[in-house]
């Protein structure tokens, strides 16, 4: 990575982004809302020719896809040889890490941790700080359902508390208390709205969404990102019934900034501004980056039509040039924010090697807290540490590239820690026998190692933009490996590498463990290799419900009641002829190695019926002494993590069954016990569009469960109903 090239400030620093205004023509005022990419990597189609040209002008205000180097010689031009000397910002997609690799975000998810969402945010931003990054394009805060979908990797999941809270983190993260901070970025948070939502889970597809739907599901994690003070939004490019977001007045205006009082810089996804005109929304490039402007966008990311047509329809009255003031204000007051007037060249200085070894350190216990263990049948889990022999199998246990997840193009493969060499670090000792994807070389390494650790699932290019799956099942040939290593009794743990949640009916009823391993990251084989080996139990959570068939998709916990609940082989009611209604695994699902139970469920603070003002809801949470023969020597702690559901019914309405209001975790060593609390703020129920006023609700339950399906493990779910006001149900409909 360059050092700072130099510390010489823009002539305009000292100034204040209003005074620095007044001295701008119209066309340097519509530069700071032109950004080109340098396609140092590429994440969209090419844009104009000749995009960087326009610098020597000062005609250009940011800059995505560079770093390093070429970053500070574009900004060189930028400062010293433009007639103001506005400093470019640089942006960039640090979504997992920019060359350390932390888990993809799907994975992180199931961590159910804020404090590893801001960790991993903090340490990725600080090292693409050292390299010239300013701006990154994260997090995305998409509620998705639908693992057809590539980008489900990139979010928290289907639940829009967890991708709430994890955008929050993420913002925490990477933005600290001060951008000036050199080692911060400005956070984008993307893609608003309901970008998860697209028809068939196919990218840039259009949806149709619900009032309810957009209040309850999709919109409440962007408004818990601009409470969090995220700088920058990014629209999505899909078109919302007949509504393209990159056009969408209601949504960027008039909710955006008019009722959540966002300040920060909106910027366009990749050339969609253009796309208006494909999507038949806009007949040239004058008409799109009118509409695009007046619907609420600041920035034109690479399509060059603010470039090409702003000042024209300004001429015509098309828009309002106190909009381009305004606009390009909120642009100038990011970088001043960033301190880029004062300091340009806003490079990091280089980690020292205490902190690149945090940064690892990071990135393993980050990997390792996603690992979702979803079944193991025969205890095959951990394993036993003085192992002799071990074979590990599948073409994933070698690949470095391919645990780098989906969304790191950035991070530096050579420093990898494969599957294998984590096998190999772990058990010294043993035998460790490697091999590929043939299925009869597998199961001889297997029969003589009677361990097999089999490497399967997805490689990165398979989830991510532009990687929808029609059937997101085990790639080709992975199920004849399967059975190949099974036939051979040999005893076998499948380290299962996603990018969403695959379905694969056969290897959930097969004779293995099963741990998902996502993308985990730079620290792949260090992180696995903790859990393998019983060093750490597994405590990852899955954020999403998990398909037993494509057919079932989208399938997630918050369901609303019907008339005709399921009820199992009864003709007349909700559900599936040739298929049990209920996912393979439910949301929250994910075992360890220790074992929990829960007691003494209260409830505080309760004043009268329906006002919740505020409460304190507890419980007592037990880890068993010495359960299932692990830890060894007692003193390792397990995660547990408690999920807060509520249970609503509002007169005249339908509310999901089931609503996730908070989480938390609590590490026990076997024998401890600790009491766990959840505080409930007065608008619990009635944020989000569920409830129109507190008075409104007519039945509350509390439910403390380990999963969306609390029945399933009666040791690890209490209950409380809270409100049962009789004859409510007969009373006005509320709203
Ligand atoms: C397109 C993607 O949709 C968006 O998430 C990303 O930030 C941009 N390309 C820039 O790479």
């Amino acid at each position: 990575m360059p050092h700072k090239p130099g510390r010489s400030a823009s002539p305009l620093a000292g100034l204040a982004p209003e005074d620095i205004l007044t001295r701008m023509t119209l066309d340097e005022k519509i530069g700071q809302l032109h950004m080109v990419s340098a396609d140092a990597v590429v994440t969209g189609p090419s844009g104009p020719p000749g995009g960087l040209r326009d610098l020597d002008q000062g005609r250009i205000g940011s800059v995505l896809n560079v770093w390093g180097d070429a970053a500070a010689g574009l900004q060189r031009k930028a400062v010293e040889q433009t007639r103001l000397g506005l400093p470019l910002l640089f942006c960039l997609d640090v979504v997992h890490g920019f060359r350390t690799v932390f888990p993809i975000p799907l994975g992180e998810a199931a961590s159910f941790s804020d404090a590893i969402w801001r960790e991993t945010a903090a340490a990725a931003a600080r090292e693409a700080a050292e390299a010239g990054v300013a701006l990154t394009f994260a997090p995305m805060a998409d509620v998705s359902r639908d693992p057809r979908w590539g980008r489900i990797c990139e979010g928290g999941g289907e639940d829009p508390l967890v991708n709430g809270r994890m955008a929050q983190a993420k913002i925490a993260g990477f933005q600290g208390d001060d951008l000036r901070d050199e080692a911060r970025l400005a956070a984008t948070v993307k893609h608003f709205a309901a970008y998860g939502a697209g028809i068939g889970g196919r990218e840039y597809d259009s949806a149709d969404v619900s009032d309810y739907a957009m209040a309850a599901d999709y919109l409440p994690p962007f408004r818990a990102a601009v409470a969090a003070g995220v700088a920058a939004l990014m629209p999505a490019f899909l078109d919302i019934a007949g509504a393209p977001m990159t056009a969408n007045r209601a949504l960027l205006t008039d909710v955006l900034r008019k009722a959540w009082g966002f300040g920060g810089v909106t910027i366009t996804d990749y050339n969609a501004v253009a796309e208006l005109i494909a999507h038949g929304a806009a007949e040239d490039g004058l008409a799109a980056a009118t509409l695009a402007f007046n619907a609420g966008n600041d920035v034109d990311m690479v399509s060059g039509l603010y470039h090409r047509h702003l000042a024209e329809a300004a001429a015509l009255g098309l828009v309002a040039l106190a909009d381009i003031d305004a606009a390009a204000l909120r642009v100038l007051r990011l970088k001043q924010a960033l301190g880029l007037f004062e300091n340009p060249w806003r490079f990091c200085p280089p980690a020292t090697p205490v902190q690149i070894a945090s940064r690892r350190e990071a990135a393993r216990r980050a990997a390792r807290e996603s690992l979702t263990l979803l079944r193991d049948p025969q205890g095959a889990l951990p394993l036993p540490r003085q192992l002799a022999r071990v074979a590990v199998i599948g073409a994933l246990a070698t690949s470095a590239a391919d645990m780098r997840g989906a969304w790191a193009e950035t991070g530096d493969v050579e420093a990898i820690v494969t599957i294998a060499d984590g096998v190999r670090a772990a058990w010294p000792q043993a035998d460790v026998a490697v091999c590929g994807d043939d299925p009869q070389e597998a199961a001889a390494a297997a029969r003589a190692a009677g361990v097999a650790i089999l490497c399967l699932g997805e490689t990165a290019a398979m989830s991510g933009e532009a990687a929808a799956r029609a059937n997101p099942v085990l790639p080709d040939g992975q199920q004849a490996l399967l059975d190949a290593v099974l036939a051979t009794g040999a005893r076998v743990i499948v380290l299962l590498a996603c990018g969403r949640p695959l379905v694969a009916p056969q290897l959930f009823a097969a004779d293995c463990a099963v741990l998902v391993i996502w993308g985990p990251g730079s620290e792949a084989g260090r992180a696995i290799a903790d859990v393998l080996s019983g060093d750490a139990s597994p405590c990852g959570r899955l954020p999403v419900s998990w398909p037993r068939a494509i057919g079932q998709i989208p399938v997630f916990y918050a369901r609303r009641p019907t008339g005709r609940p399921h009820e199992a082989g009864a003709r007349y009611s909700n559900g599936y002829a040739d298929l049990p209604i209920a996912p393979q695994f439910p949301f929250g699902h994910g075992l360890g190695y220790a074992t929990f139970s829960w007691s003494d469920l209260q409830v505080s603070g309760m004043d009268r019926a329906g006002a919740t003002s505020p409460l304190t809801i507890s419980l007592t949470v037990h880890c068993e002494a010495g359960a299932g023969g692990w830890p060894q020597n007692g003193r390792t702690a397990a995660v547990e993590t408690v999920l807060l559901f509520a249970r609503v019914r509002v007169p005249g309405r339908t509310r999901p069954l089931l609503l996730l209001r908070d989480f938390t975790r609590v590490a026990l060593r076997p024998g401890e016990t600790r009491r766990v609390s959840f505080e409930a703020s007065r608008d619990w129920l009635t944020r989000e569009g569920l409830a129109p006023a507190p008075a409104t609700v007519s039945f509350l339950e509390i439910i403390v469960a380990a999963s969306a399906e609390p029945e399933s493990d009666p040791a690890r779910c209490l209950r409380r109903i809270l409100v049962a006001q009789k004859g409510a149900d007969h009373g006005r409909a509320a709203g």
